[in-house]
């Protein structure tokens, strides 16, 4: 075989057929958009649900390739599930097994949810670690080390987490990071632990007190859900309940993002505003005017001319890193210098080249990243390296110059539902293009 050949071959093996999303830019919106339930929520609450003796039905669900993961770990658990109109049936009353398969968890970190409730209803759990991920090592030893102050033996061989407690019983546990999903795991197992349980430095975020909500409502006993210490004092048993989510957050502030950043004023329904404090402060000190209009529905006022502000990454109530991506995007078009820091992840700034392609003028030096603001961004072919980066050249296509191709779907997917619809319903012009050849390698043949 010749060598233009074997290039030949090469190429066109690398320009798999990939969806891609065309945006054409300079939009302007209007109109109003309805933010779905919180995928962050809906994940936790489904494996929440395991600690159930008969079955729940969750609302307000949003369809998303990442619960339609998590629905299926459940189902290899031998749960039974069914899709109605906004929500999910979860009947965990028989557990057939206790070991996820590891094909699925290693495509769903969230699936490593179900480690500690699983643990409390049988006593046994064997979860495959679920590794790394493009943001960060993700490692879990909080969740591992706050089941063992519980009395659980826990080991890890082959890269299973293999953990066993006839009951766990309450414990004083201080985590040394106020991680969400070790609150979440602890939370849980602890609900049906025997005796007391407190989580000091626990995290705060809007989802952890939707899950003790509900958990709440299935007859636990948590208190403090929102604050840094949360009590719970176990129960033998929990029982199913009928339970709305809450809508998801991180998609009302890309909304907030799109209008701000194509000048354009629209409505954003379905909302918890007190979810959106940090983010709603600083659209306002970049010139973004967010109005309140009704008790879920905010407006965003563009401003004539909008200025840089600095962002920095922290816990909730902190500005939260799932919308830092976002703030890069709308940072890049304002007017002055801005510095984001990215405290929460290790290796969350894996936009900025694909910004830098489109034109911003970024320069990143350790966990900052330093924007200098731009006249305009111009579209290009880019792709996502995880799902709000995604989402954060989705915003900038939306105000750049021209046509932006955008391919790493499988992330986008992965946390907004409908969005080209959503996005059309706003005046977007805005395709999906199955089987597109990958647009990086366009000409390289
Ligand atoms: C949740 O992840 C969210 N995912 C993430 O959203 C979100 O970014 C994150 O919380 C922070 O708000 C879900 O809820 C499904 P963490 P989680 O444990 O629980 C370190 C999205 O885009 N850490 O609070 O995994 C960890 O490495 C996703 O929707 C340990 O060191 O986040 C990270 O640096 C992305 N040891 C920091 O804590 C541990 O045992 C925050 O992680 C656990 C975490």
């Amino acid at each position: 075989m010749t060598l233009s050949q074997s290039l030949q071959n090469d190429t066109a093996s690398l320009q798999e057929e990939k969806p891609v999303l065309r945006i054409w830019g300079r939009s302007s919106l209007k109109g109003n958009v309805s933010i779905s339930g919180a995928k962050n929520s809906a994940l936790v609450l489904m494996t929440g649900a395991l600690l159930a003796s008969d079955a729940c039905q969750l609302r307000n669900i949003p369809d998303l390739a990442d619960i339609e993961s998590m629905g299926k770990i459940l189902s290899a658990l031998g749960v039974k599930l069914q899709r109605n109109n906004d929500g999910l049936t979860i009947d965990a009353s028989h557990i057939a097994k206790t070991e996820a398969p590891y094909e699925l968890v290693s495509q769903l970190r969230a699936s490593f949810f179900a480690l500690g409730p699983l643990l409390a209803r049988t006593g046994v759990a064997k979860m495959p670690l679920p590794g790394g991920c493009a943001i960060g090592a993700r490692p879990v030893e909080l969740h591992v080390r706050g089941l063992q102050k519980m009395g659980a033996e826990v080991y890890i061989e082959h890269g299973i987490v293999n953990a066993f407690a006839r009951r766990l019983k309450g414990a004083h546990i201080y985590l040394d990071y106020p991680s969400v999903g070790a609150t979440e795991t602890l939370m849980m197992a602890a609900a049906l632990a025997e005796g007391q349980t407190i989580l000091e430095n626990a995290a705060q975020e809007p989802e952890v007190i939707d899950l003790a909500d509900f958990c709440n409502a299935m007859g636990a006993r948590i208190q403090g859900a929102g604050s840094t210490t949360i009590v719970i004092d176990g129960v033998p048993k929990l029982h199913g309940v009928d339970y709305t989510i809450i809508p998801d957050r991180i998609e009302a502030g890309t909304f907030l993002v799109a209008g701000a950043i194509t000048q354009s004023e629209i409505t954003v329904s379905n909302v918890v505003p007190e979810h959106l404090f940090a983010a709603i402060a600083k659209l306002k000190d970049i010139g973004v005017g967010v109005v309140q209009e009704d008790r879920n529905v905010l407006r965003v006022v563009p401003g004539m001319l909008y200025h840089g502000t600095d962002i920095e990454t922290l816990p909730y109530p902190g500005f939260p890193t799932d919308m830092q991506a976002l703030f890069m995007s709308l940072l890049t078009l304002c007017e002055g210098n801005s510095v984001i820091t990215e405290t929460v992840f290790e290796n969350r700034l894996g936009h900025v080249p694909e910004l830098i392609r489109m034109g911003a003028h970024i320069k990143v030096k350790g966990n900052h990243a330093v924007i200098r603001g731009v006249p305009f961004l111009s579209g290009a072919p880019v792709s996502g390296t995880d799902l709000r980066a995604s989402a954060a050249l989705v915003v900038a296509a939306l105000a750049a110059e021209g046509q932006t191709t955008i391919s790493g779907l499988q992330y986008l997917d992965r946390g907004y539902e409908n969005i080209e619809a959503k996005l059309r319903g706003l005046g977007a012009r805005v395709e999906r293009i199955q089987g597109q050849s990958s647009p990086a390698l366009v000409g390289v043949s």
